[in-house]
């Protein structure tokens, strides 16, 4: 059983596809829900496949501080450890080091820093990283990158690029190859358009499985990330998937797939669920907002997830007033279930040839909200 992408489908840029692995396969495109630390928040392993998710994300960076890599080896991998058969892709951790770690240093052999948990010293190279998701059992292994800085200098994007570019290389020469398991490489270049060409160029000629875009959604804003995209996908083998990190919601998705994107993950239905934010076919929604207190209705008509149709707008509401735990995990439910459904029904709308009315219809029912 191997790694292998099918493309099946395109219409425009957008693409729809089949990604085959050792855990099974992945339509799509596809958004893979967060968890982070061996969990997606809120939610049980039933749970997360109930929402039609396929495959989820872990953390070098929590899990090598919290259990442990090789605990989780000895637990008998990330996969049996949360109970999640299916695909699992590892982000590589240096992105979570410089947004949550303290007394950070990077120099050319890897980033030194305190964990956040309980300020032990740690020390994560390209190879340490790559042995750290060897243990999880990740699908899909990331190479270690500097996420740049934004904004950024042309010079300092170059050189944090280049020494991604050098962090890759090493990455690749790590890692184990086996049936089914893939590396993806991480295209940098801030928002420059010839660093950008230079890191793909670079990072094809190392033959990864798949191409992660990283560096975007840093505060660039959604025009300048899509310019990014429009420059970097095109760079991109069209036979491998591609990845695009950190992004967004379900507005950048359908505007980042038009763009030639797969796959996405993000910390917002999940964490937009805990803070009483819902993500529906009628746009967003706060529901601790007053509005609701005697709503009887369905957080969304159109969702077939547990929380819409067996509970009311109402009863959310009342969860959240009183902060009970079950709204963080209902709506969480529903968040992840309508990310699915955007991308399920983008994908028929792909293979169909009416990707652009489908997303024009989609906005045109977020409007709703805002009247
Ligand atoms: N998550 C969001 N953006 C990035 C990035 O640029 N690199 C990595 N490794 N993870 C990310
Ligand atoms: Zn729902």
């Amino acid at each position: 059983m191997s790694f292998s992408f099918d493309l099946l489908g395109q219409d425009g840029a957008a693409r729809a596809g089949m990604l085959h692995t050792a855990h099974g396969d992945v339509p799509t495109p596809t958004f893979m829900a967060v968890g982070t630390a061996g969990t997606v928040k809120a939610m049980t392993a039933d749970a997360v496949r109930a929402t039609g998710a396929k495959i989820v994300l872990g953390n070098t960076y929590h899990l090598m501080l919290r259990p442990g890599a090789e605990r989780v080896a000895r637990l008998g991998g990330l996969h049996k450890m949360m109970d999640w058969p299916g695909p699992i892709l590892t982000d590589s951790g240096g992105f979570q080091v410089m947004s949550l770690a303290k007394l950070r240093k990077m120099d050319e052999t890897g980033v030194t820093f305190r964990s956040h948990i309980d300020g032990s010293a740690h020390h994560l190279t390209p190879e340490r990283s790559m042995e750290i998701q060897y243990l999880l059992d990740a699908t899909i292994t990331m190479v270690l990158d500097e996420c740049t800085k934004f904004p950024a200098t042309h010079e300092e994007a170059a050189k944090s690029m280049r020494l991604s570019t050098r962090w890759a290389k090493r990455s690749r020469d790590a890692f184990v190859a086996r049936d089914g398991y893939g590396q993806f490489g991480i295209v940098q270049g801030n928002v420059y358009k010839d660093l950008r060409e230079e890191s793909a160029a670079a990072l094809r000629e190392l033959n990864f499985e798949g191409y992660a875009i990283g560096g975007l959604a840093v505060g660039e804003g959604q025009e300048m990330m899509y310019a990014m995209l429009d420059i970097t996908a095109p760079l991109l083998p069209t036979g491998k998937p591609r990845y695009l990190m950190g992004v967004g919601t379900p507005d950048d998705l359908l505007g980042s797939v038009a763009r030639g994107v797969d796959m996405f993950d993000c910390v917002m239905p999940t964490r937009a669920g805990r803070t009483a934010r819902g993500f529906t076919s009628h746009g967003v929604f706060n529901l601790r907002n007053a509005r609701f207190i005697d709503d009887g209705t369905p957080l969304d008509e159109n969702c077939g997830c547990l929380c819409c149709t067996r509970h009311t707008r109402a009863y959310l509401h009342h969860l959240f007033r009183a902060q009970e735990i079950l709204g963080p995990m209902l709506l969480t439910m529903h968040n992840l279930t309508y990310y699915q459904r955007l991308m399920q029904d983008g994908r028929v709308a792909i293979l169909a040839g009416n990707y652009d009315e489908y997303c024009q219809a989609t906005r045109a029912g977020w409007e709703e909200a805002k009247h």
